[in-house]
């Protein structure tokens, strides 16, 4: 049945409890805590754990998104993960996120848009449910950048973090409100800006490949930035045009967590004042297609979004895609509270006969375990404690 309108009715996030500074970076490549909050904004991002790996982020935003929204997992009936930093080739993370939330019968795919991914997968979920083939898809961005990083590159290694956001997008029987107009983009003339060039069927991985350390990110951080700034105002203000509305009615613009700096000339741009932009790339840098799904869920509990607000979602990444998304919010904010009974832990069946290498980049494990001091035995330092056996001493 074609639904009379498409809304948003549950939102959520998680970010690993690891914290990287620019502090633990200074440790890793010439830099310093100020260059990076001057040129970028960014104090600090997430580390995933060592058990955790992006589909483990994405069934817990997605699970919190489910709670929020007053369903069963069961009820899902599609299920989207905009991901770069996918588990495995194959399957898809999506795949492994429907098991990890107790869903047996729905649909799921990634959707591959580098940091646009979320407005992608939530376009994509609004024209499913439009044509009357579901009724309730949950989108989620989810990244774990730290892995596909060069810790000892400068201009990449400082950017970018890890986590998951999420949304329920469900039909309603309602009248009005939802996504009220949408803009896609998608710039191949960008296709190298931003990219990670081994791993594919163009340059499969090899010893060679890996000795020239193509498995990791690679950026021109000047033509990527100058793309930004352009193409943020531009698709922002056809989105808001297909909706009819005019960029002074929006309440909140949710942008893409790129770069302070960036968010501040779509601001200037669109002649909005910085309050109207959602800022959170200080905590988080920039999580890539997680990014929007973790500024909109932080956003609504924030309490900087009420029902009848007019919010445009903007995002742009490698490809060069951008997208942008004006959606009249309809969900009452209190429901929020709802992913508080979601513990952050989720887990993936681990695959049979084969064990994984320790995900961990060695480079940063080091400096992150460097920060907790030093290593003292437990045994020596626990009171209490029962006396060990005399430990043998060597000649
Ligand atoms: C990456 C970025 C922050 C760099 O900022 P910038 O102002 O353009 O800086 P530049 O590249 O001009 O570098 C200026 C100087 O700082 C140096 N530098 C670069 N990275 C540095 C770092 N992490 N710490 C200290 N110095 C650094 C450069 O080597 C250069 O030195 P030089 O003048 O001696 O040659 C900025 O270009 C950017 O944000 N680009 C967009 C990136 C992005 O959003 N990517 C994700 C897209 S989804």
């Amino acid at each position: 049945m074609v639904p009379r309108s498409v809304r948003i009715t549950g939102w959520g996030h998680y970010a690993p409890e690891r914290v990287l500074t620019n502090a633990d970076l200074e440790k890793l490549v010439d830099t310093s805590d100020e260059w990076i909050r001057s040129r970028t904004g960014i104090r600090e991002r997430r580390v995933a754990a060592h058990h955790e790996t992006t589909a483990t982020l994405a069934a817990i935003a997605g699970k919190r998104a489910i709670a929020v929204a007053g369903l069963d997992p069961q009820e899902i009936d599609l299920i989207l993960v905009g991901t770069l930093t996918p588990d495995y080739w194959m399957p898809s993370t999506a795949a492994l996120v429907k098991e990890a939330i107790g869903n047996t019968r729905a649909a799921a795919f990634d959707v591959m848009a580098a940091c646009s991914g979320f407005v992608f997968a939530y376009a994509t979920a609004d024209a499913y449910i439009r044509s009357g083939m579901y009724r309730h898809v949950l989108v989620i961005g989810a990244e774990l950048l730290t892995r596909f990083l060069d810790f000892s590159d400068r201009n990449t290694c400082i950017l970018f973090g890890d986590g998951a956001g999420a949304v329920v997008v469900s039909a309603s029987d309602e009248e009005g409100g939802g996504l009220a107009g949408m803009e896609m983009t998608t710039d191949p003339d960008g296709a190298y800006m931003i990219w990670l060039p081994s791993g594919g069927s163009k340059s499969p991985p090899s010893a060679e490949t890996v000795r020239r350390g193509e498995h990791f990110v690679r950026m021109e951080g000047k033509e990527t930035y100058r793309y930004a700034t352009k193409t943020l105002a531009t698709s922002a203000l056809a989105a808001i045009s297909r909706a009819g509305w005019d960029p002074s009615e929006v309440d909140l613009f949710i942008p893409h967590q790129a770069n302070i700096r960036i968010i501040e000339s779509v601001a200037k741009g669109l002649d909005l004042p910085m309050d109207k932009m959602f800022v959170n790339v200080d905590r988080y840098g920039n999580t890539s297609a997680a990014s929007v799904g973790i500024a909109l869920a932080e956003a609504v509990d924030f309490g900087r979004v009420k029902v009848g607000d007019k919010i445009v979602f903007v995002a742009f990444g490698a490809g060069f895609t951008s997208g942008a998304a004006a959606v009249e919010w309809t969900a009452d904010p209190a429901h929020g509270r709802r992913a508080e009974s979601v513990q952050p832990v989720a887990s993936v069946r681990a695959p049979v006969d084969w064990d994984s290498v320790d995900p961990m980049p060695a480079r940063l494990t080091a400096v992150l375990e460097d920060r907790q001091g030093p290593q003292v035995p437990l045994d020596d330092v626990v009171p209490g404690e029962p006396e060990h056996a005399p430990r043998e001493v060597p000649a």
